[in-house]
């Protein structure tokens, strides 16, 4: 039996995780440690909080009295960290909480994984870690981390602790750096959800800079896949990047998100630049595809239009965010006229 700490549960992908593993397997317990930061949702979870292999803990991975209580009562042998902070935008405006839960915090889940002689720890981390490419070349695994923003540079800092723990004291230690993730719960400050949101309500969607800064997009699904094959087959000390081929122009998207919508262009508004915006983003997972066998199967222009019906059918789930601490956040950074 598998007892998994899954850390940022409530959040966009460890949500989508967590109700994929728990509706295909009953080989596994777990336990969900979540802080509730403004993108913790509960009502992303509602199908596990019924299942007898689910416990949700509201506590912060930086708390290591908890976490040590955690892994001794539910004895715990796998751990998954999903949680952090994750948004570059919020990392410039305010880098310490960055520093505090994607680095230290965990440094306190690996001294725990290492105290109870964990048998995997699967880290989360990110493409971004490896910095910003021209507009050739791809990231591989040996590419040099090279992270720009505060965000970013945290997470390289904790993807180097878990190499660390793994060299220094032999710690089962597995690192995932996938691409830009879409798909259901996705917090609305990030680029698709927001510009569903925006185009629904009839708001200006903010591009920044020229719009041509590229992301390499994977539907959530396949990304969780791609998660549960390391925890299955993983090897440990390595890193296996995840993403699914598929390089997009910011601006290419928000108008294909208008014309699914079939909403007028004129919305689009091109604003400053991010400071220190990345260029292009774009993965070479061939290793995970042959090592472990995993490949994408959702294909981009089928899962987009999947991810802005389920958010015009889960108007709620968004209003709710939209109207509450979101709208401060908005108004922190684009001002009063956009958050109206
Ligand atoms: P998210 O912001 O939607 O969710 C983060 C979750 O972590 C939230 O539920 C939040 O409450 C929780 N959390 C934050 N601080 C915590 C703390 N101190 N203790 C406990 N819980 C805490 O993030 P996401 O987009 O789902 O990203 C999940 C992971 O995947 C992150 O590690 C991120 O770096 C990584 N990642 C994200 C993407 C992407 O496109 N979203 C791509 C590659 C990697
Ligand atoms: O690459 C993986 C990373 O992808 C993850 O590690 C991060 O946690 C996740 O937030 C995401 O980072 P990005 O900065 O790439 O995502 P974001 O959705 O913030 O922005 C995507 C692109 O869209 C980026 O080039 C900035 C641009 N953008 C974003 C917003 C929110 C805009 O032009 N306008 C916007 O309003």
């Amino acid at each position: 039996m598998k007892n998994i700490l899954i850390t940022g549960g409530a959040g966009f992908i460890g949500s989508n995780f967590i109700n994929y593993l728990l509706s295909g397997r009953d080989d596994i317990s777990i336990v969900n440690l979540d802080k509730l930061t403004y993108a913790g949702n509960l009502e992303n979870l509602a199908g596990a909080e019924t299942s007898k292999n689910y416990t949700f803990i509201k506590g912060d991975i930086c708390n290591c009295d908890l976490v040590e209580y955690i892994f001794r009562k539910f004895d715990i042998n796998h751990v998954i960290n999903f949680a952090a902070e994750t948004h570059v935008d919020r990392s410039i405006l305010g880098a310490e909480i960055f520093y505090r839960t994607n680095v230290i915090g965990t440094n306190v889940l690996l001294e725990a994984a290492k105290k109870f002689n964990a048998e995997k720890f699967i880290q989360i981390s990110t493409d971004e870690v490896y910095g910003s490419l021209g507009a050739e070349g791809l990231f591989s695994e040996k590419s040099s981390l090279s992270p720009n923003s505060p965000y970013s540079a945290s997470k390289t800092g904790a993807d180097l602790m878990v190499l660390a723990y793994h060299h220094t004291y032999g710690l089962p230690v597995v690192i995932t750096r996938c691409s830009n993730n879409y798909g259901p719960f996705q917090f609305p400050e990030k680029l698709i959800p927001l510009m569903i949101i925006n185009a629904l309500k009839g708001k200006k969607l903010p591009v920044y800079g020229d719009g041509l800064n590229v992301r390499d997009w994977i539907y959530v699904l396949d990304h969780n896949k791609a998660v549960e094959l390391v925890l299955e087959k993983g090897k440990p000390g390595e890193v296996y990047n995840i993403g699914a081929g598929c390089e997009m122009k910011n601006i290419e998207i928000i108008k294909l998100i208008l014309s699914i919508l079939d909403k007028p262009e004129n919305l689009i508004e091109f604003i400053a630049d991010r400071p220190g915006h990345d260029r292009r983003y774009a993965i070479d997972s061939s290793k995970i595809r042959k090592e472990l066998g995993w490949k994408p199967v959702f294909e981009f222009n089928e899962a987009i239009q999947k991810t802005v019906e389920w958010y015009l059918k889960n108007n709620v789930w968004w209003e709710h965010i939209v109207n509450g601490q979101y709208r401060s956040y908005y108004k922190l950074q684009y001002g009063e006229s956009l958050s109206k």
